[in-house]
């Protein structure tokens, strides 16, 4: 009796096991092949990687997309070069990609190839960086004017209204750095600071750094130096510092990355900086939308913290 019933539940026990086994196996395939009939090419074409900012815009496209095993994004790096990274978007628009996530490096010259994919019928988002008119999919990027007011009211407020500044701007063929200048005179109009020396940093450290040594051996009174991005900013004070001088003056940067803008605050090294957000995870979950039928905004404006001594270790305060 106790062998018949070892025996019936060993069998049971194979039978189970290999129905299982046929289970998972059926379920793989059935995984398996619609997955792979659905996935989507996305390609992302990133102007450069040669700032932290830039990496890490990247890393969140990457990371919002690994959620999602329908996505494979193809990255390509423009290295600074827009005829390079019109090359990029032509490349993808012959190779048929389902839609294209680009951050170009100036507007003019990625206008046109923009326009061809756009109206070919890829998706395309444009990233931080605008084109000139409206042929694209959508625009995902924070308010560089309002961000620029708010530096300039804050650099008034900090300044008691007066003071000898230094303006480092980011590529002025590029919109962030037109609408980050322009903000930024909005915001201390009708005060009595002086803009003593003005200089296009390109974005880049060492530019800043080198423009910074200009403006040093010009002038002997400095107040401030408002950067168009913390590289920049930290550009600036590499310069100042070199010289002896840091501390006679305040800095101030805009991204605000937790491992460069924010760790420059907590060092004392910024006075302030101004967040601006990357949105490659908001990229992401347009592409997603609009692949799943839904018809997106024609433009996403992120919201941004500002990061000063007093609030960086609360998480800084919206603008
Ligand atoms: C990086 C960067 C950032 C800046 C953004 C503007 O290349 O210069 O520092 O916020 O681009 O497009």
């Amino acid at each position: 009796m106790k062998t018949k019933l070892f025996l019936s539940i060993a069998a049971s026990l194979v039978i189970f096991a290999c129905g299982k086994k046929e289970d998972e196996s059926t379920a793989k395939v059935n995984k398996a092949a619609p997955a792979a009939a659905k996935q989507k090419i996305i390609g992302m074409s990133q102007c450069n990687l040669g700032e932290p900012w830039r990496v890490q815009m990247n890393e969140d496209i990457r990371l919002a997309a690994a959620k999602r095993p329908e996505l494979k994004i193809i990255f390509k790096d423009a290295q600074n070069d827009s005829l390079k990274q019109v090359a990029q978007i032509e490349e993808f628009i012959s190779a048929g990609v389902d839609a294209i996530i680009v951050s170009p490096k100036e507007a003019a010259p990625l206008t046109p190839v923009i326009k061809t994919a756009f109206e070919k019928g890829i998706p395309v988002i444009v990233l931080d960086r605008r084109v000139n008119g409206d042929k694209y999919t959508c625009f995902i990027g924070a308010d560089n004017k309002k961000i620029g007011k708010a530096a300039g009211e804050w650099i008034v407020k900090k300044l008691g209204g007066k003071g000898n500044i230094i303006e480092l701007k980011g590529l002025m063929t590029s919109t962030p750095g037109q609408d980050r200048h322009s903000g930024f005179r909005a915001g201390i109009k009708g005060s009595d600071l002086e803009i003593i020396f003005e200089a296009d940093m390109k974005w880049l450290e060492p530019q800043a750094r080198k423009e910074m040594e200009s403006a040093l051996a010009r002038f002997k009174d400095i107040n401030l130096v408002y950067a168009h991005n913390d590289p920049g900013a930290h550009g600036a004070y590499l310069a100042a510092k070199a010289a002896g001088r840091e501390k006679e003056m305040l800095f101030v940067g805009i991204d605000g990355l937790p491992q460069e803008g924010r760790m420059y605050v907590k060092q004392g090294v910024l006075a302030a900086s101004f967040e601006y957000p990357t949105g490659g995870k908001e990229a992401v979950d347009t592409v997603v939308d609009i692949f799943g039928g839904k018809k997106p905004e024609k433009e996403i404006t992120l919201k941004s913290h500002v990061f000063t001594k007093e609030n960086i270790d609360k998480g800084g305060e919206w603008l």
